[in-house]
């Protein structure tokens, strides 16, 4: 039998990177070996992000330009097979058949377990929309982890918020929460193939644990009659042997408890960094949102997390532009930006999506460019706060795990970069590749962006 190749094209998040692993350890058992060139695959998957038009545009072009490839494969003529998966196969299901008929399956984001059994059937000729809103269970660890310092480890996905603007909670379904020993299984292989961070990923990790029992809303008791919840986790993950470094994102401001911000004070492995979306500092809009906080709220938080929390470092996303939001509201999430002293954010100018609330207030939104201005405005104070934050480090000493070597520079200087425990980048002029490597680290200057260092 020939060998058969295939690639995988991902967009959007961290969540979609791990399904790609995953994707790409399941394929492995069905004969198929990864390649990074397009052409040459016997199968063509696009793991998809609807999260804004940008990237779901993204998506359907490179349907288009693969679909120009049928025929053309090794040997047969319908090959290369084209799957879709992620968030707009999530959304948009057979539609996408219509649309691209040449597309042989379409693979919902609860369905991904199901990708073995499915990819038989495509390869006997049936084309496949499995979208279905009912998690197809994951039975044995199959992942094909890319190969890198940090493993990123999901321990439960979609959520139960609905905020206005986003379409989340419609492409990854309601939260779930993986089994405990599943996690711990992929913790023990990732720290055994010599990874040396493990984030626990999920769209909002503070609810890990809830609905584990019966009760979809309630937590379960571990055999000491603990609740297994995100600090139980993290507790039993530091236990684990060896150094290693633990994170752990996102969370929804008002479910941070105290028991995980002690949970990250009491544990050495895991570190000092909270990311914590805000999307606007104003109260009218945060409504608007259906966030559940107001900006005094947010701001209690943050303070409570820096006031226990040393060199803890907080970062936050926005949205510029939300329908209705006034020169005067957008002017108060600048504030909030600056007043928090937020380490870093992730910025975005609001994009409409079908079905959520948001999208349907056609007669509120803002012209583009008046969007694309406040987002210029918000990224400006962005790097401001960056950069202040990023020299309240000058001078000190620091952990940094090292992530790659660069080898020479342009100045004829070979570099290190890597992270501290608050997730800093740090360049380091390093003839030697310490890849993987724990080391201490003297910081001479503060970039916007980064942080340079020498080794002491
Ligand atoms: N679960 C996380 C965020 C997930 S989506 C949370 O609760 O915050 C990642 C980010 O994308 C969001 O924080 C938001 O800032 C941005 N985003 C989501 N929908 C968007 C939209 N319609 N337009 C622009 N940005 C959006
Ligand atoms: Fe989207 Fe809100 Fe859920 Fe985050 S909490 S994923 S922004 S709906
Ligand atoms: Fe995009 Fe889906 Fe992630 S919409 S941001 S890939 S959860």
């Amino acid at each position: 039998m020939n060998e058969k190749h295939v690639y995988i094209e991902t967009l959007g998040c961290q969540m979609n990177k791990s399904d790609a692993e995953r994707m790409y350890g399941m394929l492995e058992h069905c004969g198929y070996t990864q390649t990074t060139e397009p052409k040459k695959a016997d199968m063509l998957i696009i793991n998809t992000c609807s999260i804004r038009q940008l990237s779901e545009d993204k998506a359907y072009s490179q349907i288009g330009v693969w679909g120009k490839w049928k025929g053309k494969g090794k040997d047969k003529k319908d090959y290369p097979k084209i799957v879709v998966s992620g968030c707009v196969a999530q959304q948009a299901g057979k539609n996408i058949l219509k649309r691209a008929p040449y597309v042989d399956l379409v693979l919902g984001t609860q369905r991904l377990y199901e990708l073995p059994n499915l990819v038989k059937r495509i390869e006997a000729g049936e084309k496949i929309v499995s979208t279905e809103e009912k998690p197809f269970e994951e039975s044995e660890i199959q992942i094909n982890r890319v190969k890198s310092v940090n493993a990123w480890i999901p321990i439960m996905e979609g959520c139960n918020n609905f905020c206005t603007y986003c379409i989340v909670p419609y492409t990854r379904g309601r939260e779930r929460s993986r089994r405990p020993e599943l996690i711990f299984a992929e913790v023990k292989k990732a720290l055994n193939e010599g990874f040396k961070e493990i984030t626990l990923l999920g769209q909002n990790v503070d609810s890990y644990g809830k609905g584990l029992g019966d009760d979809p809303k309630g937590f379960i008791q571990d055999e000491e009659g603990k609740t297994i919840n995100l600090s139980w986790l993290l507790r039993k993950i530091n236990a684990f042997e060896g150094k290693f470094r633990i994170r752990f994102v996102t969370s929804y401001p008002t479910d941070i408890t105290d028991e995980v911000i002690d949970t990250v004070i009491e544990l050495d492995k895991v570190c000092e960094y909270f990311h914590i979306p805000m999307q606007s500092g104003d109260d009218y809009v945060l409504k608007k949102m259906n966030r559940r906080y107001d900006y005094s709220t947010y701001k209690k938080i943050c303070d409570h997390i820096r006031s226990k929390v040393k060199d803890v470092t907080i970062t936050s996303d926005f949205i510029a532009g939300f329908p209705g939001e006034t020169e005067e509201q957008f002017e108060n999430t600048l504030r909030a930006m600056s007043e928090l002293e937020l380490d870093y954010s992730n910025t975005a100018a609001y994009s409409p999506r079908e079905k959520t609330v948001a999208a349907k207030w056609t007669d509120l939104y803002i012209p583009e460019d008046i969007k694309t201005e406040r987002l210029a405005r918000l990224n400006e104070h962005n790097r401001a706060c960056c950069l202040n934050s990023n020299k309240k480090y000058l001078g000190r000493e620091m952990e940094v795990l090292i992530e790659n070597y660069e080898g020479v520079n342009k100045k004829g200087i070979s570099v290190i970069t890597g992270r501290t425990r608050n997730n800093k980048i740090v360049h380091i002029p390093c003839d030697k590749d310490l890849t993987g490597e724990f080391v201490n680290v003297k910081i001479t200057n503060a970039r916007t962006w980064y942080l340079n260092g020498e080794l002491v």
